[in-house]
């Protein structure tokens, strides 16, 4: 378990990216819940963290090329990607946001 920042310090309905124990994360705010993505994209090494959050589909769109990834999936729903990026259990405690890493 890690705490990544106060909740409060999410912007709703944007990405941040944070790096710890070897893991790139994009997390995102929508509204009371928190989302967290490996922050890059499965087609290329791209920061997922400098999309466009779609607060209303739940997804972020890769800047690059275009592809949008499920925020509680992690899985692709446009190509070119293919292949899901992985997602971290994220929950709020005492206002600090907390990942479960594996
Ligand atoms: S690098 Fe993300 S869709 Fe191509």
């Amino acid at each position: 378990m890690f705490e990544l920042c106060r909740f409060d310090d999410l912007a709703d309905g944007e990405a941040r990216r944070f790096e710890l124990d070897g893991h790139r994360l994009a997390v995102v705010r929508i509204g009371d819940e928190a989302y967290a993505l490996g922050d890059r994209c499965s087609h290329q090494d791209i920061s997922l963290s400098e999309g466009v959050v779609d607060p209303d589909e739940f997804t972020i769109e890769c800047w690059k090329h275009g592809s949008t990834f499920d925020l509680r999936t992690g899985k692709p729903q446009t190509l070119p990607a293919t292949r899901p990026v992985p997602v971290y259990e994220v929950s709020v405690r005492d206002g600090m946001v907390v990942v479960d890493l594996p």
